[in-house]
């Protein structure tokens, strides 16, 4: 055996050899074809020589990297599918009547009225170009049609760059893309359906879904602010946790942790898109986000839900579905809503929280107060509104039943800081042209960047009210104040929270970042602040061990601040727990290196020298704070209490490197109370 293979292996370094030389002699005599036939297949004779020499059987030594057959391919195709998937394939399904446009095979023998709706090589006589095909760049002199056929959807008309992949892919040949059988294909955007996708059939839904931070997850600048900052920090060896939960698609297209938005692929930045949800039925409890999404093209694959009864599958063209009642479960959102890092630092809780909750108890889920038509109350499935789930194109609506539907906005307090022009929506030609220079648009780019911008401001206006109906729904607070006190004398108004909500813990989730804080103001009878806590610092941050100025000592600490938001807790080299804002810090000693615990960070729960304050009001809970403050003069002092939302710190945006955007912070009054103190001499 041994014999055989270096016998092999040396006629195979000579066949190389000779290759080598051959293609040294070819590159200097290429001009002619026909000696370059000749060598080519005197090359191909030394080569398959050298393989049929040692004996068939082993003839095993090089590895086929292509597969005859397969090829040809176009690399625009890819590109061509994905543009008819998320435009056309809702209205051109299998078993419809019209073209199907779902698939290469479906296409590329399609015809109507006898017209070819592709005729490889010739776009002009392809009934495919002839619909889509316009005048894109609005010249007057242009024989394109002023509109095209299709799509119906004057925002969805292809863009310039799409019309030119789709001509020249009929152009050359409209050849399908395929990978080689012997390479293990890697999963590319083709085996995840876009949100874009579902759009058509899945109105409602999708309108909700693009509003919700879910949508907005990686997309978030914040985001992707903290999560460079930390990469660097802890020297790449924080991987793609940070993105794991916040993009489940990109991770499984291979995208790294620290690859930036701008060269993330569309698809990725989708975050929680719906088929990370709904292309699901694997039950995985707390697994930090490593949650996987079956891939596959929308009409192969199933798609879970809610229902055991859908009318779904290949008779009406559409995905085929099944019920996965584990959706319904707390657990199910558990498996992003509860973050652990690797070293044992229980950053997020918010299911943790609901396991030890009243609402737990009562058999109240996330679902029921965050999917229903009160964000954050809890509403029974069968009070949901009544309404279709899909509205398919071309079929019948009384072939669908009565469902009673969830909401998708899942409202919480974070919120877009995105201009209005990239979320909830962005349209295609925006990628093309720098779309900020007015002057430089067609007149079908201002119509559309306008329609845009006022869709989504109207987007946004509805996720604003959900938002503050959902914190509106959290926490009530109770003021005791004296009516009548001494001059010179100490008086004291009490302040109490109660949380009106059974889920988990005010904030939840992000709360070292949450704020949720009292803030009272008492001013004198000419309207001179005599007390304030829970007042805000120049760079309105809180008057707290964050504060810049406090901690230069210019100003004040808050002594008396009621703050439920969670501190990062850094064991300090004296021995000393500090308080710090993000949670990796940038000591170069010891290396900040995330790897599993080598302790037992079972018995801690975290590691020794990092841990959370927990300041968070318990599910309902009350807690308060007794203020107390001397009025010196005579006469009619105000009372201002307010608790305040806010969803990320100053300070915190400071520290990712993001200060610009600070001016878009909210600070969000849960609820107010004011009164008056008649001060008597
Ligand atoms: C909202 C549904 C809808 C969408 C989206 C849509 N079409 Fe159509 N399409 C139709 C209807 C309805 C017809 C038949 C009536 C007509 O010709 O106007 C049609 C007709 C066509 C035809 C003629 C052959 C036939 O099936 O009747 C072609 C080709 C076509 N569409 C291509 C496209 C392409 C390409 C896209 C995407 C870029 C697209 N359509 C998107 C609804 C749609
Ligand atoms: C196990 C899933 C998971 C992992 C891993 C994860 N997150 Fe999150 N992240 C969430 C969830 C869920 C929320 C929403 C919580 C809330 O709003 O209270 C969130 C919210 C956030 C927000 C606030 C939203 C915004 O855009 O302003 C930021 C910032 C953030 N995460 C950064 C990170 C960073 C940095 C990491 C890596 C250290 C990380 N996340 C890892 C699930 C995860
Ligand atoms: C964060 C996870 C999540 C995401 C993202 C998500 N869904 Fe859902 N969806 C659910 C859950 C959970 C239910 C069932 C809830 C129940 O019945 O209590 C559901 C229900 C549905 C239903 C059944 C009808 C209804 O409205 O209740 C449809 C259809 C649906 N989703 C489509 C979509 C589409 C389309 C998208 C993307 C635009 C999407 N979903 C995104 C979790 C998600
Ligand atoms: C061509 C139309 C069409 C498209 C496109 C489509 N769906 Fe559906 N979908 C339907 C129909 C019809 C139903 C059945 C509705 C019912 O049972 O009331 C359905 C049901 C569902 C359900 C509930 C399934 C169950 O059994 O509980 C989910 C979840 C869902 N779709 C998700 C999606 C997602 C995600 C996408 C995009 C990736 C998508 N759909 C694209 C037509 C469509
Ligand atoms: C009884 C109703 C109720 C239940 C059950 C409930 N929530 Fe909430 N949730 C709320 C309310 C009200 C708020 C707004 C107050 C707040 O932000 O903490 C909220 C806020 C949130 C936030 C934003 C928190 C923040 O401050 O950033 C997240 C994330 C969240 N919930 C996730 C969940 C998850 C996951 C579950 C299930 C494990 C769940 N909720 C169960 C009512 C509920
Ligand atoms: C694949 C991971 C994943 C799953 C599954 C998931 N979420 Fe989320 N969720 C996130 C991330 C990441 C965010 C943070 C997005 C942001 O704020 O930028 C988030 C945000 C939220 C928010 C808004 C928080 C805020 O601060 O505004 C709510 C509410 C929420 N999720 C509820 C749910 C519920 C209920 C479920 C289960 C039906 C669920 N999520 C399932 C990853 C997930």
């Amino acid at each position: 055996m041994r014999a055989h293979g270096s016998q092999r292996a040396q006629l195979h370094g000579w066949a190389n050899f000779i290759k080598g030389r051959i293609l040294e002699m070819l590159q200097r005599v290429a001009q002619s074809r026909r000696v370059f036939a000749a060598l080519t297949l005197l090359v191909g004779i030394l080569a398959a020589l050298s393989l049929i020499l040692p004996g068939q059987q082993e003839a095993v030594a090089v590895p086929h990297t292509i597969t005859p057959g397969q090829y040809p391919y176009d690399c625009d195709w890819p590109d061509v599918y994905l543009i008819l998937q998320n435009k056309c394939a809702a209205c051109h399904r299998p078993n419809s009547d019209r073209i199907d446009l779902s698939s290469y095979e479906a296409m590329i023998d399609a015809e109507k009225f006898g017209h070819k709706l592709i005729v490889p090589g010739n776009p002009q006589d392809s009934m495919l170009w002839e619909y889509v095909n316009w005048n894109v760049h609005q010249k007057p002199d242009a024989l394109a049609p002023r509109k095209p056929e299709m799509p119906p959807e004057h925002t969805e008309w292809l863009t310039a760059g799409q019309l030119e992949t789709v001509h020249r892919w009929i152009k050359n040949g409209a050849l399908e893309f395929t990978l080689p059988i012997s390479c293990k294909p890697p999963l590319t955007e083709m085996d995840f359906p876009s949100a874009q996708q579902c759009k058509e059939c899945h109105p409602k839904q999708y309108d909700e879904w693009s509003r919700s931070m879910h949508a907005y997850g990686q997309q978030s600048p914040v985001f992707e602010a903290f999560t460079l900052t930390l990469i660097e920090r802890t020297g790449g060896t924080i991987g793609t946790f940070c993105t794991r939960c916040h993009t489940p698609v990109g991770i499984a297209l291979g995208e790294t942790g620290n690859t930036r938005n701008v060269h993330r692929s569309r698809l990725s930045l989708e975050g929680v898109t719906c088929v990370t949800c709904h292309r699901r039925n694997t039950v995985h409890y707390k697994s930090s986000g490593r949650v996987p999404v079956t891939p596959g093209a929308l009409l192969d694959t199933c798609m879970f839900g809610p229902f055991d009864d859908s009318p779904t599958g290949p008779a009406t063209g559409t995905h085929p579905s099944a019920e996965f009642p584990y959706m319904k479960t707390s657990q199910f959102c558990g498996e992003c809503h509860d973050v652990t890092s690797a070293d044992g630092v229980r950053l997020e809780e918010a299911f943790s929280e609901w396991q030890n909750s009243p609402a737990a108890k009562m058999g109240q889920t996330c679902q029921s107060c965050h999917m229903g038509p009160v964000q954050g109350k809890p509403v029974a499935d069968c009070d949901r509104p009544l309404g279709y789930a899909a509205i398919v194109p071309g079929m019948k609506q009384d072939k669908l039943p009565l469902r009673n539907l969830t909401d998708h906005t899942f409202a919480g307090p974070d919120y877009s800081l995105l201009p209005d022009t990239e979320f909830p929506e962005k349209l295609d030609w925006m990628y093309e042209v720098d779309y900020r220079d007015w002057d430089n648009l067609t007149p079908y780019q201002k119509q559309t960047l306008t329609a845009l911008r006022k869709k989504n401001r109207r987007s946004l206006q509805i996720a604003d009210a959900k938002r503050y109906e959902v914190l509106k729904n959290a926490a009530v607070i109770h003021v005791d104040s004296p009516g009548f006190a001494q001059a010179g004398r100490k008086t004291a108004v009490r302040v109490d929270v109660e949380s009106i909500m059974a889920g988990h813990s005010l904030p939840t989730g992000f709360t070292a970042e949450r704020q949720v804080w009292v803030a009272i103001t008492v001013r004198d009878s000419k309207g001179c602040v005599v007390y304030a806590s829970g007042d805000l610092d120049k760079n309105a941050d809180l008057r707290d061990d964050h504060s810049f100025q406090v901690l230069s000592g210019e100003i004040p600490y808050d002594r008396d601040l009621l703050n439920f938001q969670n501190k990062f807790v850094a064991l300090s080299n004296k021995g000393t727990d500090r308080t710090v804002v993000l949670s990796v810090n940038r000591n170069i000693l010891p290396i900040n290196v995330l790897r599993p615990n080598n302790g037992l960070s079972a018995s801690f729960g975290r590691p020794g020298t990092f841990r959370i304050a927990k300041g968070s009001l318990p599910p309902l809970a009350t807690r308060g704070q007794t203020y107390r403050f001397t009025p010196e003069q005579p006469g009619t002092y105000t009372v201002d209490v307010r608790l305040n939302f806010r969803h990320l710190p100053p300070t915190l945006l400071d520290h990712i490197g993001t200060p610009h955007l600070k001016h878009l912070l909210e600070v969000v009054i849960i609820d107010s109370w004011s009164g008056v103190i008649e001060v008597t001499p």
